[in-house]
């Protein structure tokens, strides 16, 4: 496997441990017994737009538009994984501008919030598992070698901050609560 893809399918593996942990969180609004821990989620979220939406995206998007260059395949398919990357953009700042008012004091809203997270979590699922099953699989059997260096010599390079070499200090109790 190519190290754009390897690099790829380790975010995928991550944010699904992310996706694990707001599910649990989830499942503890809905039990009503306890309070989830708001602020653990807002590092989570905040995690998902700083990486996910300003990096993994549009890594993405580089590779999906060198095959849209070149082949006809599935172009449905990532078309729509395209504009879901803009659409998932958008639900995370909503969910975390959400989290960040309860944070600070907005009434919690209760049901709506549970439907907000649950629909957030749901589209980010979905959104990864069609990567994973239908399209990555096509783009390594499309693009051959050069291809695939020609996509690495314009590919951004940024450690993870949650998962990387060097763990950034605003996700820490994030880190300590996933691994
Ligand atoms: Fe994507
Ligand atoms: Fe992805």
């Amino acid at each position: 496997m190519t190290n754009v893809m390897k690099d790829l399918h380790r975010d995928h593996r991550n944010f699904g441990k992310v996706l694990a942990m707001l599910t649990e969180k989830l499942a503890i609004l809905k039990g009503g017994e306890k309070t989830p821990n708001f602020a653990l989620m807002l590092d989570a979220v905040d995690y998902l737009e700083k990486y996910a939406d300003l990096y993994h995206h549009p890594k993405e998007d580089i590779v999906y538009s060198f095959h849209l260059k070149h082949s006809n395949v599935a172009r449905d398919t990532i078309d729509m994984l395209m504009r879901e990357h803009q659409d998932l953009k958008g639900i995370t700042v909503q969910l975390r501008q959400a989290i960040d008012g309860i944070l600070h004091g907005d009434i919690l809203l209760k049901d709506r919030f549970i439907e907000q997270l649950a629909v957030f979590i749901k589209q980010q699922q979905n959104h990864l598992d069609t990567e994973e099953a239908s399209i990555f699989p096509l783009l390594e059997k499309d693009l051959n070698a050069d291809d695939w260096a020609r996509i690495e010599k314009i590919m951004p390079t940024r450690n993870d901050p949650l998962f990387g070499d060097r763990l950034e200090k605003q996700y820490a109790t994030l880190y300590e609560r996933i691994i």
